[in-house]
């Protein structure tokens, strides 16, 4: 039987990750809403282009979660995104409710599944989804730094002039101005970039990589990023639909790693069949551990606020 994957939220992140999801062919789909129409129209729109891209993937849109039952992964993106001028803080209490009503009947349906959150301010959503759900931490991650990383590889291959194949990054932290880019750990070709680039010219790609989120919403003005976003998200369902055992940097319940308590923070994890089967502790210098616990008190802060 083939896997399924829901997406909860059908707006730009929603329905490219559904897209993304169909394009590698990973499982059927479903896409909710609460937009009457939306999620239908997109999902049967996907399943339109199968033929042609030579994909035997179902996809189906509703705005009732008895659509979802039974899904092997649950990808929340529900949520209002940023506007110009907005950080990521500013959507903490819509997207709280937002995320309480969610959780709440994605669980009701797949007692079973792994969530994904994909919803802003990331961390704090995360934790949210957590405590609602109940469910251990094996089977709830957010997907930050995958993105997160995967900008910085962008930047690091433009300045280099060289295949982002070639590029490989490490980004700790939350998913905000405090997210901790480790460039000791970023390599080109197995080469730490620390011995390719200036410290300048990694400081500038540092700041550029923090600021990802603020560039795009920028020049988009009514929205925030969605083709890197979704394309993380999705390396992180292939991860677990294929038992790939993957390191990636996610968002993970810590319970002492990292000298960190009961919080969400990015940290490298490895994610197969079981979820997040493992969290990986390498070791950090002083300042990156100093920028870790100042990422985790600004998580913190923000999960006092909600009570979560
Ligand atoms: C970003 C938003 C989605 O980083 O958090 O683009």
């Amino acid at each position: 039987m083939r896997k399924k994957v829901s997406i909860v939220g059908a707006g730009n992140v929603g329905a490219t990750t559904a897209h993304w999801i169909a394009a590698k062919e990973l499982a059927d789909i479903v896409l909710v809403d609460v937009v009457e129409g939306v999620p239908q129209g997109k999902a049967l729109d996907l399943m339109e282009a199968m033929p042609i891209e030579k994909r035997d993937v179902h996809a189906v849109g509703s705005n009732d979660y008895a659509a979802t039952a039974n899904s092997d992964v649950v990808v929340i993106t529900a949520g209002i995104p940023r506007k110009p001028g907005m950080s990521r803080d500013d959507l903490l209490q819509t997207n709280y409710k937002i995320m309480s009503d969610v959780v709440s009947k994605v669980v009701a349906a797949s007692p079973d599944c792994f969530l994904i959150i994909v919803s802003n301010p990331l961390d704090a959503m995360a934790q949210a989804a957590y405590k609602l759900s109940k469910f251990n931490r094996e089977r709830v991650i957010g997907m930050a730094g995958v993105l997160d990383s995967a900008r910085f590889r962008t930047f690091i291959a433009e300045e280099l002039k060289v295949s982002v194949e070639n590029v490989t990054a490490f980004v700790l932290g939350g998913h905000g101005d405090t997210m901790v880019p480790l460039a000791r750990y970023s390599t080109v070709a197995g080469i730490p970039i620390t011995e390719l680039m200036d410290k300048a010219t990694i400081d500038r790609l540092v700041q550029r990589t923090r600021d990802g989120g603020a560039e795009i919403v920028k020049y988009l003005k009514t929205g925030s990023a969605f083709y890197a976003p979704s394309a993380a998200a999705v390396e992180m369902v292939e991860a677990i639909l294929k038992d790939k055992k993957k390191i990636l940097p996610c968002a993970a319940y810590l319970e002492g790693e990292y000298g960190i308590h009961g919080l969400f923070v990015g940290v490298p994890c490895k994610l197969g069949a079981r979820g997040l089967e493992e969290i990986i502790q390498i070791k950090l210098t002083p300042e990156e551990q100093a920028g870790l616990q100042k990422s985790a008190d600004s998580v913190k802060e923000l999960c006092g606020v909600i009570g979560v």
